[in-house]
């Protein structure tokens, strides 16, 4: 399975954006377009990124009924992205749905990861608000079952829970991990952060960097620099 670092363009405009693009020469990164991009600029944003020969993470976050989340990740699919997401807590009737609307006619489709918890999300909100009265890791681990058990490809983790995820989903079942913090880097709001060469230790398939590389002096080499520390 190809690991890989996905750098977030957690950017408001296009121009911005691409501009920023711009600065790789050769290389072209995996990219990951999250809700604020999207609705900003639209799909036409995703497919002139798409054009320019990058890989495209669609973070999106799905979570509805299922025939609704089936019939837009069929919109989805026809952008020609690499990898999606959707809320496991949809349950599993919804990411089958998901999967069903993603594949295209002639058979591909994205990957489809689902998000267990936010990261935001503290184990005493979420027994609190949303009621669920379990440990926040064990409830991760359900949910990352769940949506094993439904036929997607993986799940948006942090780099410290690839390794349990893996025990007991199966070494193929895809960890895409966040949280991601250069040694000694200024870990901004992430409250637990690890370097690109610890979570390539713990079994992180992709890592999904942002501002280390969009705010370095230097994106390029900060880049580079993510590349030669995760993929050794
Ligand atoms: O700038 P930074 O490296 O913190 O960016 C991480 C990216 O991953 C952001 O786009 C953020 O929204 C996203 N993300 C995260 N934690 C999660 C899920 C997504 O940081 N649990």
């Amino acid at each position: 399975m190809a690991k890989d670092v996905i750098v977030a363009l957690d950017f408001a405009r296009a121009e911005e954006t691409l501009a920023f693009l711009d600065g790789f020469k050769d290389e072209k990164p995996y990219v990951k377009i999250g809700m604020e991009l999207f609705y900003g600029e639209g799909p036409q944003i995703v497919r002139e990124i798409e054009a320019r020969g990058h890989k495209i993470f669609l973070d999106l976050k799905l979570h509805d009924i299922p025939n609704t989340v089936g019939k837009a990740m069929a919109v989805l699919s026809g952008l020609d992205i690499d990898m999606v997401n959707l809320h496991a807590a949809g349950g599993s009737e919804m990411m089958k749905a998901a999967l069903k609307g993603l594949t295209r006619a002639d058979g591909s489709r994205p990957l489809l990861i689902a998000v267990t918890q936010l990261t935001s999300t503290t184990e005493e909100v979420m027994q609190r608000e949303l009621l669920i009265e379990r440990p926040l890791a064990e409830v991760v681990m359900d949910y990352a079952e769940n949506a094993a058990g439904a036929g997607l490809d993986g799940v948006v983790c942090s780099p410290r829970e690839a390794r349990a995820v893996h025990e007991r989903c199966g070494a193929g079942f895809l960890t895409v991990t966040p949280g991601v913090r250069f040694a000694g880097g200024d870990t901004q709001d992430q409250k637990r952060v690890m370097t690109p060469e610890a979570a390539a230790r713990e079994g992180a398939d992709y890592i999904v960097v942002g501002r280390p590389i969009t705010q370095a002096a230097d994106p390029q080499a900060a880049y580079a620099r993510c590349i030669r520390e995760f993929l050794g």
